[in-house]
């Protein structure tokens, strides 16, 4: 089960000017509930899909079904989408399939799909994922929840003419499977005129909460995950997020301290795990956070120009990149390590040199050794640090940690009072990205954006 240890933020370990007293947490009780009540109650209405996800066990089994039919006729699953129509997608696969999963073959692979995420524009990087796979061979999954998404309809054509160059373009639509709105945008008409296979995302979660929708969890059955553990750890996870008391609820307490730390000036959260398969994990944390938390105005209209900056480390590797900065640097962040109890493997360190220490141990010691020596290390330092601790990595537990950080990043939202649900920033980016790309009826940006490259290209500041 999922614990958050915040020990390591209270004055008694951190000292007065570092450290929250207990009453600062526990004083914010009243609004972390309230904080609660209106996710539920958005909830309730309809607004907020991403709650009552954990509940869609019928739909996890018939994408189970579909995927045991179809993964008979390919190899290869490339998924075609990005942000939060890639990055749920990266965190299943490196959470609960083996590192090198895509070397083995199928039968290794007990006959799932190999994964590739394509979720960049990159020239060079399209090319050489053209070179590696057949696509005869080859199931495309084309994530957009808005059906628009320029670099992901890019990829699609790209990788729709090269199957058609294959196979001809008759049979090309059967390795094309569509993830969009039920309604609306370019692949929801795609898909119909071409009755290509096709899952729906509920237009009240947002891209950056979808993951336990059909975006994450075609992908997952396809390369044999249980989506029912999944959706089950979530389900569990949800069943602890009640009544937002920081006593209680594991969500609360987390955005309960980034918050008053985050009042204090403390702007930076890192999210470290103390574990190779859950990196990609932080990955997609930093998406949620940034994305959700990052707003210009709160939610009376106020210019606020708020946000926490996520950043992402891993343990043991950053201890020799980041970690000087965390111990030594300026008093600006709140360090999350993210904890494995156990590994379910046991890897020992051999004894080549008989007079080595190391020998005799193995690498689970070492790694918990590391762990704990920089929690003691930040602690001395005097740096916020607390640890989410998980007992294993299993789909349960990757269904815990999703809904988890859900939960807290609505909290944090509450409690900064902003709209965590919305991306005017992203939406604007996309704008200027049609305009630039020539799409009618972006004439008035283009005109603007052709002004504003010319300040820049004719200026003097080149150097
Ligand atoms: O969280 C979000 O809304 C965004 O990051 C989107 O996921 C991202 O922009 C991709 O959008 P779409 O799924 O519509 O292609």
């Amino acid at each position: 089960m999922l614990s958050v240890n915040f020990a390591n933020c209270l004055v008694g370990s951190i000292g007065v000017e570092h450290g929250l007293a207990e009453h600062d947490l526990f004083g914010l009780e009243a609004r972390l509930k309230d904080a609660h009540q209106n996710v539920l109650q958005q909830a309730n209405a309809g607004k907020l899909g991403f709650v009552d996800l954990p509940n869609n066990t019928d739909e996890a089994k018939k994408i189970m079904s579909w995927a045991r039919k179809v993964r008979g006729s390919f190899d290869t699953l490339v998924v075609l989408g990005i942000g939060g129509s890639a990055l749920g997608n990266v965190a299943v696969q490196q959470a609960l399939r083996p590192a090198y999963w895509n070397l083995g073959d199928k039968k290794a692979r007990k006959g799932w799909l190999r994964l590739f995420v394509f979720d960049n524009v990159d020239p060079r990087w399209a090319a050489d994922l053209a070179g590696a796979i057949d696509p005869r061979k080859t199931l495309f999954n084309v994530i957009s929840k808005s059906g628009t998404t320029a670099e992901s309809l890019a990829a699609y054509f790209i990788f729709r003419k090269a199957v058609e160059a294959k196979i001809g373009p008759k049979k090309a639509a059967n390795h094309f499977v569509i993830t969009t709105d039920a309604q609306k945008g370019y692949l929801r008409e795609l898909a119909t005129r071409e009755k290509m296979a096709n899952f729906p995302v509920p237009g009240n979660v947002g891209g950056r909460f979808s993951v336990l929708t059909p975006v994450g969890l075609v992908p997952a059955a396809l390369t044999g995950v249980d989506l029912v553990e999944l959706l089950n750890g979530a389900k569990a996870m949800r069943a602890r997020c009640q009544g937002g008391s920081p006593r209680q609820d594991p969500a609360a307490v987390y955005a309960g301290i980034q918050y008053l730390y985050y009042q204090r000036g403390v702007k930076i959260s890192v999210l470290m795990p103390y574990s190779q398969n859950l990196y990609s994990v932080a990955d997609w944390y930093r998406q949620l956070w940034a994305e959700s938390l990052g707003k210009k105005v709160d939610r009376s209209g106020r210019t606020v120009n708020a946000g926490p900056t996520p950043i992402k480390a891993l343990g043991v590797t950053d201890q020799h990149s980041q970690a000087q900065l965390y111990m030594e640097g300026p008093y600006d962040k709140i360090i999350s390590l993210l904890s494995v109890t156990n590994f379910g493997h046991t890897t020992s360190i051999p004894r080549v040199d008989k007079d080595h220490y190391l020998g005799g141990r193995t690498l689970n010691e070492l790694l918990k050794a590391e762990e704990q020596g920089t929690r003691s290390a930040l602690t001395k330092a005097q740096r916020p640090n607390l640890t989410v601790t998980v007992d294993e990595i299993s789909a349960t537990t990757v269904g815990e940690l999703f809904f988890f950080f859900e939960m807290a990043t609505a909290y944090m939202g509450e409690l900064m009072n902003i709209n965590a649900f919305d991306q005017p920033g992203v939406e604007l980016a996309k704008v200027y990205t049609h305009a630039l790309m020539g799409r009618a009826g972006y004439e008035t940006q283009r005109a603007e954006l052709e002004a504003m490259q010319k300040n820049e290209t004719e200026g003097k500041y080149v150097v």
